[in-house]
């Protein structure tokens, strides 16, 4: 399999860890992972002065104007990002965003020259109610294929540290990638997120169609997110 493997911190509303622009830093990019590191607003200038990949945790739709408290794809692009998460599960749930705001912003960020990473993912009920699939499949289906990244986040694992079994992860993946037009199959990168750690990064890795991980909280403690970033170089050689 030729896809790249990608290792992706997502640091949510949290400072930069210590030492996160050191010489050694586990944030910085890495001979055979795509390392990216998604700050808040606040220390992505930093971020990219530190030459680290960085991309933004949400991005408006609209490209300027009188909104708020917002920022847009167009300044995240001007700002030095060249990735944008679209339609993270807290900004789903906790934010109330639809998939047209989802796919408002996947538009708006590719227009902007970001590349933006989609996430999709069922509640523990629609899972509970065997409706993971619908769930998935509505999101993946709402946000224009070919220059995405998907990541496949299940409410139910996002920092409650129930992570996905391989094997669930791995069928939701292969699910995701069967909804893509044939011809994008092969090339589209699909990762997995919620309670990753280095403890179990390794055999969510190791699934054919898991191309690498979105990581919260083991992404805030420097020496874990090496870990997992040395996991991934491992079997990507
Ligand atoms: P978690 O977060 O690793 O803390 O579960 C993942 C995410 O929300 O992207």
């Amino acid at each position: 399999m030729s896809r790249q493997t990608i290792l992706a911190a997502n640091w949510k509303m949290h400072g930069a860890p210590a030492g996160f622009d050191a010489a050694d830093s586990p944030y910085k990019p890495h001979a055979s992972v795509d390392v990216i590191v998604f700050p808040s607003f606040l220390d992505i200038r930093a971020c990219v002065a530190a030459k680290i990949t960085t991309g933004g945790q949400w991005g408006c739709s609209e490209p300027d104007g009188a909104f708020t408290g917002d920022v847009s794809m167009r300044m995240l692009h001007a700002a030095g990002c060249t990735f944008v998460l679209c339609g993270h599960s807290e900004r789903r749930h906790k934010r109330g965003e639809t998939d047209d705001d989802v796919e408002a912003q996947v538009i708006a960020a590719l227009e902007a020259g970001l590349h933006p990473i989609v996430c999709v993912g069922e509640t523990d009920k629609q899972r509970e109610n065997g409706k993971e699939r619908t769930a998935v499949k509505k999101q993946v289906m709402a946000v224009p294929h070919g220059r995405v990244t998907f990541a496949y986040e299940p409410v139910w694992a996002i920092g409650t540290g129930k992570t996905a079994t391989p094997e669930i992860a791995q069928e939701m993946h292969a699910f995701i990638r069967s909804l893509l037009p044939k011809d994008q199959q092969a090339t589209t990168q699909i990762l997995y997120g919620g309670s990753t750690n280095p403890m179990n990064a390794r055999e969510l890795l190791r699934q054919d169609d898991i191309d690498g991980l979105l990581v919260g909280g083991a992404a805030l403690k420097p020496d874990e997110f090496r870990d997992m970033v040395a996991s991934a170089a491992e079997l990507s050689s």
